[in-house]
């Protein structure tokens, strides 16, 4: 037990800023200093049977440095009951256990203790709620967190009471929204800068292996970026559980579908994430003009980009129209914002302006 508050100072996050090569903004500093008292509180009550410290709900707009101001919380923090998960894993996990205990009287609790043990930190990067069906449930799941003194840090791109935004349903997301608000501290952090947006630099063609975002498509567009058009031989149906979708190619660990396809068929996140675990590289192809998608589709395909992130997927995009118009309407959902944040570090082949041939 020696050295318990070693590791831990306030510095934490000066230091790794400094470590990355830039500074804190205002609203950076703000969040920090909050997460930095938790980090003492945390280290404080190890071990004791008080109250656990108060959680932190971390929202804003995209690449303001929510999810680098938790990782490097939670990388910090000198306990070893910690865990962290995309929160659509989390739900993917819980949901199937939840399942398997479904005919007992504290079903949701036990599926939380199953998955995470003896933890007493647990952090959500991306805590988000579009099904209706889901919002009970997250209720449910919260409040068990909390009566098991598990501290809770979550980041969003949506304020507590802005969760489920779907003006049909938002009413079923207030005992969710009162319980995160009531039981962790809500802090903004939305400083005047995209820094994701901000990083992109002149992409050098290298950058072709991390995928890339290609439109019209041309052949030789996919040539360069060493995709070979699927022959009409190839199209085959993919198992999803019980249900399938159709892909127009597998090729080993690689697969290539159609927007329409995967994004405008009745598909949830869950099933994205088993599909990401199978294929490492995408191709999605087909995503359509603005004008042409419908919002329910731009919703799956925010989601589907999401778990591409964070299962770290190489993911080609073949577009009608640079991106951004591609995700630019009053239609689309707010999500499709942190897509376009997340899809602006894709090299673009596009038609007038291409990247230098090397
Ligand atoms: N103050 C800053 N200056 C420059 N880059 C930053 C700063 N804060 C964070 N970043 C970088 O910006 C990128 C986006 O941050 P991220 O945490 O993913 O944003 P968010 O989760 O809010 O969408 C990351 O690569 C991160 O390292
Ligand atoms: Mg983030």
């Amino acid at each position: 037990m020696a050295g318990i508050h070693r590791g831990w100072t306030p510095e934490v996050f000066e230091a790794a800023a400094r470590t990355a090569g830039f500074e804190l903004d205002a609203s950076q500093s703000a969040a920090a200093a909050r997460l930095v008292q938790l980090g003492h509180e945390i280290v404080r009550r190890r071990g004791l049977f008080g109250s656990a410290p108060r959680g932190v709900y971390v929202w804003g707009p995209v690449g303001r440095g929510k999810s680098w101001l938790t990782d490097t919380f939670y990388s910090a923090v000198p306990i070893t009951g910690k865990r962290r998960m995309h929160f659509h894993e989390f739900f993917r996990e819980f949901h199937t256990r939840y399942a398997t205990h479904r005919h007992e009287k504290h079903a949701g609790d036990r599926a939380v203790r199953e998955l995470l043990g003896d933890s007493r930190l647990v952090c959500f990067d991306e805590f988000h709620v579009h099904d209706p069906g889901d919002a009970t449930i997250m209720a449910r799941v919260v409040q068990s967190l909390l009566a098991q003194r598990i501290t809770l840090v979550a980041t969003s791109n949506y304020p507590p009471t802005g969760l489920l935004p779907n003006p049909l349903f938002h009413h079923l997301i207030e005992p969710l929204a009162a319980t995160l608000q009531n039981s962790l501290d809500v802090v903004e952090v939305a400083g005047p800068r995209d820094y994701r947006r901000a990083r992109r630099p002149g992409t050098p063609a290298a950058e072709f292996e991390r995928g890339g975002y290609l439109w019209p498509g041309t052949d030789a567009q996919l040539a360069r970026a060493g995709l070979a058009p699927p022959a009409p031989a190839e199209r085959q149906r993919v198992r999803i559980g019980a249900r399938a979708v159709t892909a127009r190619a597998v090729r080993g660990d690689a697969v290539w579908f159609d927007f329409t396809d995967l994004c405008d068929g009745p598909y949830s996140t869950i099933d994205y994430l088993s599909l990401a675990d199978r294929f490492r590289d995408w191709t999605l192809s087909g995503l359509p003009a603005p004008a042409t998608t419908g919002r329910d589709a731009a919703q799956r395909f925010a989601n589907l980009v999401d778990v591409l992130c964070d299962r770290d997927r190489r993911l080609y995009l073949v577009a009608a129209a640079p991106l951004t118009e591609c995700l630019t309407g009053d239609h689309l959902p707010p999500d499709i914002r942190r897509t376009a944040s997340r899809l602006a570090l894709l090299p673009e082949i596009g038609a007038p302006v291409a990247v230098a041939d090397q």
